[in-house]
């Protein structure tokens, strides 16, 4: 891939971002490669989680190319932001954990790839900020909706507004963000929680995901998706196993193993 590097470890596959000298900026192609990186996420069953980054130590993504925006009609731009939403949907909806450690500079884009992540780590030089009001814009990636969900309305509608960048600790104060650590820190400390997560029921692991996102799909009702998960994961083989590792006093050993009952979704996690 022309503009995303992958590797495979441990069962966590890292996605960083490499364009460092346009502060990895996303540009078309970006999109085309990263959407080729969440194929291989949703493929490839030796992937348990993600993490994405970006290359460099002054940006994680300074925003959507600008260059790109020039000349677009009303109809392209649309399709634009759509084509935007919908590749950072796929990283929401993932059924494994995917966590944005931000090492630098998140605006715009890059900051709407980081919130499109199940959670947040960031380096302590980071800033934050959907400064695309001083461009004559508004984000388009779903930064109206998932910065207000993440931060509440009154502080969302402020930095949308005003274009405000804010450092990692402020950050990390009105819950954008999980952690914050230095700079050499931040890929060893994802690592180090997705290895608890890995170690945990893998089906069950993605029925938290789906179910958690519910709360945001005014087309579900969460409760209801949260039984349907609850019943699905009764028919799991890991289930059973974490419930006699249990009994028996072992550690449990998951194999994420597909529904027992095939009467149950068939759509494969992982
Ligand atoms: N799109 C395209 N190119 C970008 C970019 C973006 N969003 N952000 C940075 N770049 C490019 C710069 O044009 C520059 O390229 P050049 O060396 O070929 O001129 C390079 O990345 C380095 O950026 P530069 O502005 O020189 O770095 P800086 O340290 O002075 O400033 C920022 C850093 C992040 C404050 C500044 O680059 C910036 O404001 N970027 C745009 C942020 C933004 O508005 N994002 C939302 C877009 S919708």
């Amino acid at each position: 891939m022309e503009t995303i590097l992958t590797s495979l470890e441990n069962g966590i596959y890292t996605i960083t971002i490499n364009r460092p000298d346009k502060l990895n900026a996303l540009n078309r192609q970006v999109f085309a490669d990263l959407n080729t990186a969440l194929d291989e996420v949703y493929a490839n069953a030796d992937i348990r989680s993600v993490i994405i980054t970006g290359a460099g130590t002054k940006s994680f993504v300074a925003g959507a190319d600008i260059s790109e925006f020039s000349g677009l009609s009303n109809e392209q731009s649309i399709a634009l932001a759509k084509a935007g939403q919908q590749t950072f949907f796929r990283i929401e909806n993932a059924p494994k954990p995917i966590v944005a450690c931000v090492n630098g500079f998140a605006l715009g884009g890059g900051c709407e790839l980081a919130m499109s992540c199940h959670f947040r780590l960031t380096s302590d030089n980071a800033k934050f900020g959907q400064p695309e009001v001083n461009l004559g814009l508004i984000p388009g990636y779903g930064g109206t909706q998932r910065l207000v969900q993440l931060i509440g309305k009154g502080k969302a509608m402020e930095l949308l507004m005003s274009a405000a960048m804010i450092d990692a600790n402020a950050a990390l104060l009105c819950g954008l963000v999980n952690y914050v650590v230095p700079q050499e820190e931040l890929l060893n400390k994802a690592i180090s929680i997705l290895q608890v997560i890995n170690s945990k029921a893998p089906l069950a692991v993605g029925k938290c995901i789906e179910a958690a996102n519910a709360v945001f799909d005014e087309t579900k009702n969460g409760y209801e998706v949260e039984a349907a998960a609850f019943g699905f994961c009764f028919d799991t083989a890991d289930m059973k196993e974490g419930t006699s590792a249990f009994l028996e006093k072992r550690k449990a050993v998951f194999a994420g193993k597909k529904p027992l009952c095939t009467s149950v979704s068939s759509v494969p996690l992982w």
